[in-house]
């Protein structure tokens, strides 16, 4: 059934309203955690002790609200965790939202039912368990994957994961992602001042070794422990300066208006690194995300103060009408902009591992 909801100007028939927020943004991303279980524990993300709660809804109850987000305009849905390919019945996951189709035109207009683009399916995962995987997403529609690698030296590897002889795993994977046809296949560098600030030009021999994306992500205060300063985070301008020692870059053109990462390659066009840098370079003005928690909650940015209970709504017997305008109400209030480096920064009510990358 496809949400509705009247619109000022309908004369007979409601039009269905896509979703923006009050700053005007529409928001066609959304970002589905499976399951807040880890089989890592990071030093920018995990305390490193066991919790034994762990937050995971049937699969059929995330594709219901799934379905409803894409009602209301969503055309990208990434998969995270936690630990995506922990969870079972992922790749049946992945097949149903393959058979989903966008809701509107790109000029906004909304269409008929199975009538819109199959949606950009993507998923991130720190790809401990991505080679045998890596075969049965493809085939069940995945398009995209991005794999978290914060070293390409076995020993720092293992060091940041606090998890001994999963590099080669995650190696494994990454090549299998390639092999089996996800296009792009990314991998995701979280650098940490102390840890792998030395690891830049590695993976920028990397991407261009293995015809993969590198990007590099400025590290955001949303750890579990407390160890993000401003001087542990490794500035774009200081990944540049590293790169350039190595070999000039070149700018690349943006692939969207709401894209997190700046492109560059070298002059001779091999190798492609994005540099994500929420800390030292906001993107929130053309933030299009939303996040749907393991737990069924809504958060409008990483650094919100509350979580919005849409699977309250479903579990209390809502129909999809409901759903569509609970979501429509929260994602309106989408704060505009986060506030990290200010005096006035508050720490997320939740911690990555607890929202979903
Ligand atoms: N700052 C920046 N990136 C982070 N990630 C996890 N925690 C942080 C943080 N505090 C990254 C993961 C993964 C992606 C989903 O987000 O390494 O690549």
């Amino acid at each position: 059934m496809a949400a509705t909801a009247t619109h000022p100007d309908a004369t007979s028939k409601p039009t269905p309203l896509r979703l923006t927020d009050k700053h005007g943004r529409a928001i066609t991303d959304l970002r589905v955690s499976v399951t807040d279980r880890c089989n890592y524990k990071c030093v920018y993300c995990r305390t490193g002790t066991e919790g034994a709660q762990y937050a995971e809804l049937p699969i059929a109850d995330y594709l219901r609200m799934v379905r409803v987000f894409v009602s209301l305009g969503i055309e990208k849905v990434r998969l995270t965790g936690g630990e995506p390919l922990l969870r079972k019945g992922l790749v049946e996951m992945v097949a149903a939202l393959a058979g989903m189709r966008t809701s509107f035109a790109a000029d906004g207009a909304p269409l008929a039912a199975g009538a819109g683009q199959p949606l950009d399916i993507a998923l991130t995962t720190n790809g401990h368990l991505l080679e045998d995987l890596a075969q049965p997403l493809k085939e069940a529609g995945l398009g995209r994957i991005t794999v978290s690698m914060d070293a390409v030296n076995r020993e720092k590897f293992a060091r940041i994961t606090r998890v001994p002889d999963s590099f080669d795993k995650v190696l494994a994977g990454v090549r299998a992602a390639k092999r089996v046809g996800l296009d792009p296949v990314k991998v995701n560098c979280v650098l940490l001042r102390g840890f792998n600030e030395d690891q830049i030009v590695e993976f920028a021999k990397f991407s261009r070794d293995e015809g993969i994306i590198v990007r590099f992500i400025e590290f955001m205060p949303l750890e579990e422990d407390r160890v993000w300063t401003p001087e542990v985070v490794v500035r774009l301008k200081e990944i540049l300066a590293a790169l350039n020692k190595f070999q000039p870059v070149m700018p690349l053109a943006p692939n969207a208006a709401s894209e997190t990462a700046l492109r560059y390659t070298f002059a001779d066009g091999l190798g492609e690194m994005g540099i994500i840098a929420p800390v030292s370079h906001p993107f929130c003005g053309h933030c299009s995300r939303v996040r749907l928690t393991s737990d069924g909650k809504i958060r409008t940015c990483l650094f919100s103060q509350f979580d919005h209970d849409l699977y309250g709504v479903l579990r209390r017997g809502g129909d999809d009408a409901a759903l569509a305008a609970f979501i429509q109400r929260t994602v309106n209030q989408k704060e505009a902009r986060h506030h990290i480096g200010e005096p006035d920064f508050l720490k997320p009510s939740r911690s990555m591992v607890h929202i979903g990358g």
